[in-house]
């Protein structure tokens, strides 16, 4: 956490005592801290009421640790109880709002390494497609060399990619898709104009859209993936459609845990 002044274990214990009996309820807190490039966003979700008392012990605790936000969430509503500074995160050369709690990699390192792999792997494709995009991590940087359709289900994620590309000079074009890609997947017949399609699902995998994937002519797949369960489920449709694995590079970006993120390279050639 490089924005966190105290230390991990200070801020962490400090964290602790400003929620208090916040934590003892049955119901039970999320705490979402990410480290956006303007400091710490902070996401407290459950069932939380804030009394004033509490409000300005947050607030308090948002100056002293120098946070760029503190939001509550509760029941859908979202209470921004301190921002000191919109958080944002930076994309190759882009910076896109960072809604409350929304998807980022785990670490810059990982997702350096998984940037990588996209960048290699769809160099002279001049067509792709980023589905599950969130706010842009994999389509910013992309943009610089080919057109990008960016799919995402989260209403937020998708505005806050909107603000990033408007906000930008001399992209080239992205079209933006607000979708449901498990009820919804993009169609085979969708996405047969892509040189590329770059897929980066939840723990969940994307059975539904890899159906429509292994059914379409795309030539190159790039599966980026934080469970390798799912993903092994989700490589079998895309190989029994004609696709060969010819790359999987493990990430090891979860710390301080064994779980794995991973990319891989698909072609088609059947
Ligand atoms: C593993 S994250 C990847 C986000 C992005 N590629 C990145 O690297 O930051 C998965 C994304 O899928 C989105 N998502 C989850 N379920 C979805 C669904 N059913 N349809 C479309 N997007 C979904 C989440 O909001 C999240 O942004």
């Amino acid at each position: 956490m490089s924005h966190c002044p105290s230390g991990t274990g200070g801020f962490a214990e400090a964290l602790r005592a400003v929620l208090g009996d916040l934590l003892t309820l049955r119901a039970g807190l999320d705490i979402t801290l990410t480290d956006s490039d303007s400091g710490i966003d902070l996401l407290i979700s459950g069932r939380v009421s804030l009394d004033l008392a509490r409000r300005e012990a947050l607030a308090i605790f948002a100056e002293s640790h120098d946070l760029a936000s503190v939001h509550v969430l509760d029941d859908g509503f979202l209470d921004p109880v301190s921002v000191r500074r919109a958080p944002k995160m930076r994309f190759g050369e882009v910076e896109a709002p960072l809604p409350p709690g929304g998807f980022v990699q785990a670490t810059k390192e990982g997702e350096m390494a998984l940037l990588e792999a996209i960048l290699e792997w769809t160099a002279g494709v001049t067509h792709c497609a980023d589905l599950f995009a969130g706010i842009g991590t994999f389509s910013l940087p992309l943009v610089r060399h080919s057109t990008v359709h960016a799919v995402e289900g989260a209403r937020s994620a998708v505005e806050a990619l909107r603000k990033a590309v408007h906000g930008t000079q001399s992209l080239k074009q992205v079209t933006l898709d607000h979708r449901d890609l498990f009820r919804r997947p993009l169609a085979a017949h969708e996405l047969n104009r892509f040189g590329s399609v770059i897929i980066d699902p939840p723990r969940a995998g994307a059975a539904a859209q890899m159906t429509e994937l292994a059914r379409s002519a795309v030539p190159a797949v790039i599966a980026v993936s934080c469970n390798p369960n799912t993903f092994a489920r989700d490589a079998r449709l895309l190989v029994d459609g004609g696709y060969d694995l010819v790359c999987v590079r493990p990430v090891d970006q979860f710390l301080w845990s064994p779980h794995v993120e991973l990319v891989a390279r698909f072609l088609k050639t059947a």
